[in-house]
């Protein structure tokens, strides 16, 4: 059922009437306050500080940065991953893996996203043979067989929608063909490669299969990859980053859902990809100031330069959760209104989640404790 919600737009004191732009010189730093992420009502507070410019915070609600670079250990199944960041809707783990699986893997939790941080190699999977590299999504449907061959070291952030499916957002305004289109989803195929692996089966084959994150072991004495063809709509699929192109406005900065991807039922994930910045003179030039009061915002650094983050290198992980406003670090903040780049350079992926996540033992071994400091130095 659709909500009303409680309603009455005004203004006060010295306020813009456009969100994002022109904003009163007396108080320069605006902040979100909205509910459902940015769908719902919202405020927008002109403050005279930066909302991040805390000189002390104190208890364990805080921003957290991982730097999961430092997860070393090559596992050869997926289900050894180290877990970072999970709830009962997701379960996000970072995976290295530097020869090929010797089992196949199955999630009967849910469909998995693999995101390829690096690496480059084959999928096999029930549905045939697609070759993958950094930056692809590979999205499989709960219940395929798979497994990778790598043929460079591949580090993977692996996103588990945890008892249901991912989905395309509506793009509503701007049609189904904007951002990307589905045709550009390629889909595993039966080619030489995958006949090719049908004929190692002089041994047994195990499948790991994870169900209620426990792995149980099913063994063949024969490969179990032996679709001779398929046909349907429900398949696995691969989108890579660089060919998403992202909607953006000179005259106003959209919100990080501008920029959605993939949907579950409580949590999205959205990309974001090189685009030129703002040149309206009133307009901001940053990510605006908010609240996040009901999203957890979970925010994986691919490549580029993190343009609203400071000492945020390829392969860290930051973690916002709900409770406090955030926003850019102090040295994105000087270029709130002007920026000296034409564009961003920036891949990242980000995962919003509807309710609180816990904190995996992945994360916790590589955490940079020292984050939340990173903010001082915010004008006032
Ligand atoms: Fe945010």
């Amino acid at each position: 059922m659709s909500r009303k919600w409680i309603y009455a737009s005004r203004h006060e004191g010295l306020a813009s009437r456009q969100a994002h732009a022109d904003f009163p010189a007396e108080g320069p730093y605006e902040r979100e306050m909205s509910k459902e992420g940015f769908f719902g009502p919202a405020a927008f507070l002109h403050h005279k500080h930066p909302p991040t410019g805390w000189v002390n915070f104190e208890g364990d609600l805080r921003p957290r940065a991982f730097d999961l670079n430092l997860l070393n250990k090559a596992e050869t199944s997926p289900w050894a991953a180290p877990r970072v960041l999970y709830n009962n809707s997701v379960d996000m783990r970072f995976w290295k893996l530097a020869s090929p699986m010797t089992t196949l893997a199955r999630n009967g939790d849910g469909d998995q996203l693999l995101f390829i941080h690096q690496g480059e190699g084959a999928l096999y999977c029930d549905f045939g043979h697609l070759a993958y590299e950094a930056g692809d999504y590979i999205v499989l449907p709960r219940g395929t067989m798979w497994r990778l061959s790598p043929s460079a070291p591949t580090a993977v952030l692996m996103v588990e929608a945890t008892n249901t499916h991912y989905t395309l957002p509506d793009k509503g305004l701007v049609g189904p063909h904007a951002i990307f289109d589905p045709a550009m989803f390629d889909v595993p195929a039966i080619d030489e490669a995958f006949k090719a692996q049908q004929a190692d089966e002089d041994h047994e084959w195990v499948v790991e299969v994870k169900k209620r994150n426990a792995v149980s072991r099913i063994t063949y004495p024969f490969n179990p990859l032996d679709a001779v063809g398929w046909h349907g709509e429900l398949h696995p699929v691969r989108l890579n980053v660089r060919h998403i192109r992202p909607l953006m406005s000179h005259r106003y900065h959209l919100p990080p859902s501008a920029h959605t991807t993939f949907l579950s039922d409580r949590f999205v994930i959205c990309t974001f990809a090189p685009r030129p910045f703002e040149t309206d003179p009133g307009a901001l030039k940053v990510p605006f100031f908010h609240n996040n009061d009901d999203f957890d915002e979970v925010l994986f650094y691919h490549a580029g330069d993190f343009f609203s983050r400071d000492n945020i290198d390829a392969g860290m992980m930051t973690f916002h959760p709900t409770g406090f406003t955030h926003g850019p670090h102090p040295k994105a903040l000087k270029n709130m209104m002007t920026q000296s780049k034409p564009a961003t350079d920036e891949y990242a992926v980000m995962i919003d989640t509807r309710d609180p996540l816990e904190i995996g033992e992945g994360a916790s071994q590589v955490e940079n404790i020292d984050y939340v400091n990173s903010w001082k130095g915010t004008q006032a």
